[in-house]
């Protein structure tokens, strides 16, 4: 497992891509079992989910061809053999439940692994499974797997009324009701702009939907869709974490795509910070002279509110911010793993429950540390970055599932940072 080793390295200069989202991709994807025609999209992302979707389409039929280095899938589904997605495939990757909906809708029967849990929680899928009976769908839970199918071989329209924001389960509600017979309404259904992203998608591919980015969403059930070239949204998450990076070291980035509409709140919490936050022709500029920012608290709330993939990184910053920082994690049960890596470098941290208080140091020290997850791994990066000293984070696989080429694109702005192989 491979390891990447930092040093802190003074303030950064310069210009960082960012690239297509994660999150938009992984249900973008799925979208092309919904038509017989090809579904092509551009601005993807180079990662390991994506090509754990793209096995797990193709095991179902799909052809799913990576061009351009993968920056386009070119997918089609023509002929899907397959309505079986196995645990061995969806336990790597939870979005894989993703495919329920659209097989569902397309052939009116499936049979998904259900996900389990991972690091940061139980990760239930309840919801997902309510809009699809909602919808007419029959499931039938048994051998850790969801057999569904949709008496007379296809869904029909319903109201969904989701108890608490779901990404996923909003994303499955709308792919399924594309071609349901009739209309689907969403309520409390999920803002996110990946949500918008697929929605767009979906209507380029001749689906009739309305609503999508507020809290209820009304789609008009279609015969069939079109193929359709789409490009993937920006990955806020990406954007907002190397934003970071000056903010915690001192200097002037510009992150090339970015855009202040996909992360108004976390701009205002930085900026709330004393982090200078500005928009450019190209994207988002942030600058910081050296020295600590302000602790700011944050909520993590579903969009438009702080999003709980920036909580860990967040946390990197205000360790070293001037005063007390909270941070409140309302969205996952356990996604405070980062802190105790953290505490290694000398964070002083006090956990309480779904609370971390941050008391800020005037630096952090370099020192071993692992990466938990996802989220975990670049909140890592961030605090060596700024640490004295050297700073090995382990087990970066976390990383190679979101984020591509960190090492290149902090090394082009003036960070020391490497990756080593090992066995
Ligand atoms: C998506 O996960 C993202 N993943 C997550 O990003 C992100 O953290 C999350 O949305 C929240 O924004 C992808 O898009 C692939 P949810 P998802 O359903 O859809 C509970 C990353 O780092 N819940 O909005 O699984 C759930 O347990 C990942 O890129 C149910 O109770 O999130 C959680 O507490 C991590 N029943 C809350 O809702 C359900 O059926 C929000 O989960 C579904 C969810």
């Amino acid at each position: 497992m491979d390891s990447i080793l930092v040093t802190g390295n003074g303030p950064l200069n310069g210009a960082i891509p960012i690239a297509g989202a994660k999150n938009a991709c992984l249900t973008l994807m799925p979208a092309t079992l919904l038509s017989e025609e090809p579904l092509t999209l551009t601005n993807a992302p180079r990662l390991s989910d994506i090509r754990t979707m793209t096995s797990l389409l193709q095991s179902l039929g799909a052809e799913v061809t990576a061009l351009q280095d993968g920056k386009v899938l070119a997918m089609s589904s023509h002929a899907i053999d397959n309505h079986t997605a196995h645990y061995d495939i969806v336990r790597k990757m939870r979005a894989s439940i993703l495919v329920l909906g659209p097989l569902l809708a397309r052939d009116g029967h499936a049979v998904v692994s259900l996900p389990g849990g991972c690091a940061i929680g139980a990760r239930p899928v309840d919801l997902h499974l309510k809009a699809l009976e909602a919808m007419g769908a029959e499931l039938d839970l048994r051998d850790g797997y969801v057999h569904a199918k949709a008496p007379g071989g296809r869904l029909h329209g319903g109201v969904v009324d989701f108890p608490l924001v779901s990404v996923g389960a909003t994303e499955n509600a709308l792919l399924a009701a594309t071609l349901a017979k009739g209309t689907t309404v969403l309520k409390n259904a999920a803002r996110e702009p990946e949500i918008i992203d697929l929605a767009e998608c979906l209507i380029r591919m001749g689906a009739q939907i309305e609503g999508h980015g507020t809290s209820t969403v009304t789609i008009q059930g279609v015969e069939r869709l079109n193929g359709a070239t789409h490009p993937v949204v920006t990955d806020r998450i990406e954007l907002g974490t190397y934003m970071l990076a000056p903010a915690i070291c001192g200097g002037e980035v510009e992150l090339l795509g970015g855009r202040r509409n996909l992360l108004e709140a976390f701009c205002q919490t930085l900026e709330q910070a004393g982090v200078e936050v500005t928009d450019t022709d190209t994207g988002l500029k942030v600058t910081h002279k050296a020295g600590r920012v302000k602790a700011v608290d944050v909520v993590t709330e579903p969009f438009p509110g702080f999003p709980t993939d920036l909580q860990a990184q967040m946390m990197a910053l205000m360790c070293t911010a001037d005063g007390v920082a909270t941070l409140e994690e309302k969205i996952f049960e356990n996604r405070f793993m980062h802190a105790p890596e953290l505490m290694r470098m000398g964070a002083q941290i006090d956990l309480q429950g779904g609370t971390a208080k941050v008391t800020g140091v005037d630096r952090l020290k370099g020192a071993p540390v692992m990466a938990t997850d996802l989220r975990a791994s670049v909140s890592l990066i961030l605090a060596g970055l700024a640490a004295e000293g050297e700073t090995r984070v382990s087990r970066v696989y976390h990383l190679d599932r979101g984020y591509e080429h960190v090492v290149r694109k902090l090394s082009s702005v003036g960070a020391k940072i490497e990756r080593i192989k090992e066995s």
